[in-house]
């Protein structure tokens, strides 16, 4: 991606949990070596914990219920064109987005994931990654396209799995990378 002069990509995150990766993208956004402003939260779940980032940091926040898909997204599409949206950036958000969303950001999707993808795409992915016996699990940074966790990726942190290690700890130690890991992975993407 491309910056413009010394503008900052006007970005929107896509949250449905506890928003600790929100959060710590936000915190990346306002520095100033950082080539995105988070101006818009997005989130499918009124009880997101995420969202009280929105109010800390006093950024726009709008929750859809995706009851109707269709007609959901075509009001988020709707609402990224008004805040001039340029990157999403998914955190923890549980909802599929369909081809025809994808389409029009074409490239201009995030996601992260808690495993070393292509292992473990989907659910559950400390638990099986346990239960397979894995030496590491990690997380990943990918483009999203049209099929669950596979678009392009773009970085990945190693995490060793230890003997005794729960999908409670292992959860844990990943999720501390992955809070550095977005924001080198945003970094990378605009070649800084
Ligand atoms: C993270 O482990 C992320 O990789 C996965 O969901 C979790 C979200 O955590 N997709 P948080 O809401 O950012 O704290």
């Amino acid at each position: 991606m491309k910056l413009i002069g010394s503008k900052k990509v006007k970005t929107a995150v896509f949250i449905s949990g506890n928003g600790s990766n929100l959060k710590s993208l936000i915190e990346f956004s306002r520095k100033k070596n950082s080539p995105i402003l988070i101006n818009l939260i997005i989130s499918n779940n009124l009880k997101s914990r995420g969202l009280k980032f929105a109010k800390i940091f006093k950024i726009r926040k709008k929750i859809f219920n995706f009851k109707d898909k269709f007609l959901t997204e075509k009001k988020i599409l709707l609402e990224l064109k008004r805040n001039k949206i340029k990157l999403i950036c998914l955190a923890g958000f549980m909802k599929i987005l369909s081809k025809n969303f994808i389409k029009k950001f074409r490239g201009k999707i995030l996601n992260i994931h808690p495993s070393l993808l292509p292992k473990f795409k989907g659910l559950n992915t400390h638990m099986r990654a346990i239960k397979n016996n894995e030496k590491y699990s990690g997380c990943t940074v990918h483009f999203v396209n049209s099929k669950l966790d596979s678009g392009k990726i773009i970085l990945q942190k190693k995490v060793k799995i230890s003997k005794n290690e729960t999908s409670h700890s292992l959860a844990k130690k990943i999720l501390i990378q992955e809070h550095k890991l977005y924001p080198q992975a945003i970094l990378k993407i605009f070649n800084l």
